[in-house]
C-alpha cells in the first residue's frame, strides 16, 4: 500500500486542485498518512505569488531531503503547481536526489497516469511543463469539511496586472462548460455538499456559449438544490450591477463580496494595469451595498513600486470611507519577469512594511467597528467544526460570511442553523443558536 501525504500552499485555486488530487490518489489505492515521515510520496502544490511562498516551500524540499539522507526514509516528492510552472526546471535538476515528478499547473489529465507510475518506486524525474490544454478535474469536497466544496469554473488570467506572476504560471483563461459544472455541483449536492464557492482569478469573464457569470451563477442557484452559493473572485473592471441583482435575488447565494482594490490612487491603478479608476470602483461598492446585510472583502498592496506617501494616504482614506469587512493586506513583492518588477524607484522594505502596519491597524479598527454593528443581528450560520480553544464551541460561517463562534455539541457540525449574534470576539463574533 503506497502511502501518501499532501502539503498545500497559495490561494483556493490550489486547495480545490489538493482536493481532487486526493480523491484520484484514493481512486488508485494509496493511502492517506498524517505525518510526512510516515509517506511513500509527499505531494507538494506550490504557490509563486510571493517571494516568501516560494522561500518555504524551498525550505520544504531540503526537509524531505533530510528525511531521506539522514532518516532512512525513502519518500519521493511531487513537485507540483504555480512554483513548479514557475521554476520547475531549476527545482527538479537541483532536487533531483528527492523529485519524482514536476508537474506544472496544466496537464490534469496526465495526473492519473502520473500517479499510477507513482508505484514503480524506480520511476524518477517525471516532467509536465508544457503549456497546452488545461483540463479541469472533478471538484471533491474538502478534506475535512465534507459539506463544502470548491468548484473551479475558470482557469488562468487575462488581465495581466503589473505586479502579478499568474498570468504567467497558470496562462491564458480557460471556462468550464456549464453542463460540466452543472453536473459536478449536482453530484457534489447528491454526497451532502451544502455550500460550493465557484473558483477563477475573475470569475466575472465567464462565457460559455452565451452564457456569461451572473447567468451561470442564476442557473447553479436554481437547478442543482446547492444550499449555500459564493465565488471568488471578482476583478472589479468586470463586476455588473446584473450580478448584484443575482446575488440579491436568490437565498441561496451568500451576502458576501471579495473585491479586490489594491490602492485607491489612480496613478499606482493605472501603473498596476487595473484598469479602472477609483470612482469606478466605488461605484461598484454602491452597487454591492444594495444587497442587504452584506460583507465587504478586499485585497490591498503597499509600497508599489514608486508609490508616495500622499498616494498611500489615498489608499488609507478609502479604506476609512468604504469600511470594508476583511482586507488581506500585503507588502509590495517584486516577482521576476513582472512589468512592476522594472518599474522605478522600488521602494526599500523598511517604507513597504511601514505602510502595510500602518494599514493593517486602521482596518482593524474598521473590522471591528464593523463587527460591533451586527451585535442583535439573526442570520443562518454553517457548523463547521468544534473550535480548538473550546470543545465545547462550533465555529461556522453566517449568511453573509462572518465567522461565528457558539456554545453546541460538535454532532451540530454540517448543520445550517438560526443563530443570533451576541457580540465580537477577535476576528469573529459570538452568537447564540435560536
Ligand atoms: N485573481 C485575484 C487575485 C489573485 S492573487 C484577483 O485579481 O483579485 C491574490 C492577491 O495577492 C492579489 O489580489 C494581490 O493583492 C496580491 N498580490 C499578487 N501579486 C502580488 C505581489 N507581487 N506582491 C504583493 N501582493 C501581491
Ligand atoms: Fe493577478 Fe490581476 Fe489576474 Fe488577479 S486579475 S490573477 S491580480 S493578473
Ligand atoms: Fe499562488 Fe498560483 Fe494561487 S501563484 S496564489 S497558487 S494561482
Amino acid at each position: 500500500m503506497i502511502k501518501f501525504f499532501i502539503e498545500n500552499y497559495g490561494c483556493q485555486m490550489n486547495s480545490s486542485e489538493t482536493d481532487s488530487l486526493r480523491s484520484i490518489f484514493f481512486d488508485h489505492g494509496f493511502i492517506e498518512v498524517a505525518d510526512p515521515p510516515l509517506a511513500d510520496i509527499a505531494v507538494i502544490n506550490t504557490c509563486s505569488i510571493r517571494k516568501t511562498a516560494e522561500d518555504r516551500i524551498e525550505g520544504r524540499l531540503g526537509y524531505y531531503r533530510g528525511l531521506r539522507d539522514k532518516k532512512g526514509s525513502k519518500v519521493r516528492v511531487v513537485f507540483m503547481g504555480c512554483m513548479a510552472q514557475n521554476r520547475g526546471k531549476e527545482i527538479g535538476e537541483k532536487y533531483s536526489d528527492v523529485v519524482a515528478a514536476v508537474w506544472g499547473t496544466y496537464n490534469k489529465g496526465g495526473v492519473a497516469e502520473l500517479i499510477d507510475s507513482l508505484k514503480d518506486p524506480g520511476n524518477n524525474n517525471a516532467f509536465s511543463l508544457a503549456q497546452e490544454s488545461y483540463e479541469f478535474m472533478n471538484s471533491s469536497p474538502r478534506e475535512r469539511l465534507k459539506f463544502k466544496s470548491f468548484v473551479q469554473i475558470s482557469h488562468g488570467c487575462n488581465n495581466f496586472c503589473s505586479y502579478c506572476i499568474v498570468p504567467m504560471v497558470r496562462g491564458r483563461e480557460v471556462y468550464r462548460k456549464s453542463g460540466e459544472i452543472i453536473d459536478n455541483i449536482s453530484s457534489l449536492v447528491d454526497g451532502g455538499v451544502l455550500e460550493v464557492t465557484l473558483l477563477g482569478q475573475n470569475v466575472n469573464s465567464y462565457s460559455d456559449s452565451g452564457l456569461d457569470f451572473p447567468g451561470l451563477l442564476d442557473k447553479i442557484s436554481t437547478v442543482t438544490g446547492i444550499k449555500r452559493l459564493t465565488f471568488l473572485t471578482s476583478h472589479p473592471k468586470d463586476l455588473s450591477k446584473n450580478l448584484t441583482e443575482v446575488i440579491r435575488a436568490h437565498d441561496n447565494i451568500l451576502k458576501t463580496v471579495h473585491l479586490p482594490l489594491q490602492s485607491a490612487n489612480d496613478r499606482i491603478l493605472k501603473l498596476m494595469n487595473r484598469k479602472y479608476t477609483f470612482d469606478q470602483y466605488l461605484e461598484k461598492i454602491s452597487w454591492i451595498k444594495e444587497i442587504k446585510d452584506v460583507t465587504i472583502s478586499t485585497d490591498i498592496i503597499t509600497g508599489f513600486p514608486s508609490e508616495s506617501g500622499e498616494e498611500f494616504q489615498d489608499t488609507l482614506d478609502a479604506m476609512k470611507n468604504i469600511m470594508f469587512d476583511e482586507a488581506f493586506m500585503y507588502y509590495y513583492n517584486p516577482r521576476p519577469g513582472t512589468p512592476a518588477s522594472s518599474i522605478t524607484p522600488q521602494l526599500g522594505m523598511a517604507a513597504k512594511k511601514h505602510r502595510l502596519a500602518e494599514l493593517i491597524s486602521v482596518q482593524q479598527k474598521i473590522m471591528s467597528e464593523r463587527l460591533a454593528s451586527f451585535t442583535g443581528f439573526r442570520t443562518s450560520v454553517l457548523m463547521e467544526s468544534p473550535s480548538r480553544k473550546d470543545p465545547g464551541e462550533l465555529i461556522g460561517r453566517t449568511h453573509n460570511g462572518l465567522m461565528v463562534f457558539m456554545k453546541g455539541d460538535k454532532s451540530l457540525a454540517g448543520k445550517i442553523m438560526n443563530v443570533e449574534i451576541l457580540k465580537p470576539s477577535g476576528t469573529g463574533l459570538k452568537a447564540k443558536i435560536l
